[in-house]
C-alpha cells in the first residue's frame, strides 16, 4: 500500500499555462490548487486521488489545473464531490501542435467524467467556490512538458461576464472546433450520474472491485466500449 501524498502546485508554477501569464503579479505566489494522491488503491490497477482547485480568475481565465498526457494509455475516472467543472480534453495523432478532437466534459457536484484513453486532459473551475474533484487513475506516468510547450490546453476558457468563452490556444497550428459532452451512466464500469454513486464505492465489490476498474489500467482492451459515442452524449 503506498503512502498518502500532497502536493500543491502553486501561483507561479502555472504561469508557463496561463492565457495572459502577465495578470498574475509576481509577488502573487499562493496555493493554486492541491492533489492528495493515494488516498486509497486497489492493488495493480488504479489508486484514489482528491484535488481541490480553489475560485480564482487570473484576468479573465478561470482556474484550472495544469493538465498533462499519459505515457500511456491509462485512463482516469473523474467525479465532481463539490463544485462546478469543465474538463477539457484533447488528442494528436502524430504532432502534439495538431489537435484532431477537443471536447469540454462538464460535470457538476456528483457528476462523473472519464477521461479518454490517450487524451490529455485538465480541469477548470467554472464556478464561484471550490472544484473538489476525486479520481480513480490507473497507475501512469505523466507528460506536462507537451502542454507546457504550447502553453496550455488547445483552448482557454475565459469569463465573458454572462457567459463562459472558449479561446483557441494560437500556439497550436491546429485546433479543432469544441464539442461539449456529458458522461453517460456506463453500467459495465459501475459509473453512474449522482452522488448517491461516489467512485469511492468502486473500490469494493459489490459497486466495485478489481473487475470494476480493470478498464483504467487496460482500456486496451475496452476500446469497443470506450469510445466517444459511447462514454459521452452532445450537450
Ligand atoms: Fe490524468
Amino acid at each position: 500500500m503506498m503512502n498518502p501524498d500532497v502536493s500543491q502546485r502553486m501561483a507561479q508554477d502555472m504561469k508557463p499555462v496561463l492565457f495572459q501569464p502577465k495578470d498574475l503579479k509576481t509577488e502573487n505566489n499562493d496555493v493554486f490548487y492541491t492533489v492528495y494522491r493515494n488516498l486509497g488503491a486497489v492493488p495493480e490497477l488504479a489508486r484514489y486521488d482528491i484535488t481541490v482547485i480553489p475560485a480564482r480568475k487570473v484576468g479573465q481565465e478561470f482556474s484550472k489545473t495544469f493538465g498533462h498526457y499519459h505515457r500511456g494509455p491509462q485512463s482516469d475516472l473523474y467525479e465532481v464531490l463539490d463544485g462546478h467543472a469543465y474538463f477539457l480534453t484533447q488528442r494528436y495523432e502524430n504532432n502534439p501542435a495538431d489537435i484532431k478532437e477537443a471536447y469540454i466534459i462538464e460535470a457538476a457536484a456528483g457528476e462523473k467524467a472519464v477521461t479518454p484513453p490517450n487524451f490529455a486532459h485538465l480541469a477548470i473551475n467554472i464556478g464561484d467556490k471550490d472544484l473538489v474533484l476525486a479520481n480513480w487513475v490507473g497507475f501512469v506516468e505523466y507528460d506536462y512538458e507537451t502542454i507546457k510547450k504550447y502553453a496550455g490546453g488547445c483552448y482557454y476558457v475565459l469569463d465573458g461576464g454572462n457567459n463562459i468563452e472558449f479561446e483557441k490556444n494560437p500556439n497550436y497550428k491546429s485546433v479543432p472546433e469544441l464539442k461539449k459532452l456529458k458522461q453517460r451512466d456506463i453500467p459495465e464500469l459501475g459509473i453512474k450520474n449522482g452522488a448517491e454513486y461516489p467512485i469511492w464505492n468502486l473500490k469494493t465489490p459489490p459497486a466495485g472491485g478489481p473487475k470494476k476498474l480493470d478498464w483504467l489500467a487496460h482500456p486496451e482492451k475496452y476500446q469497443e466500449l470506450l469510445t466517444i459515442k459511447n462514454l459521452y452524449e452532445e450537450i
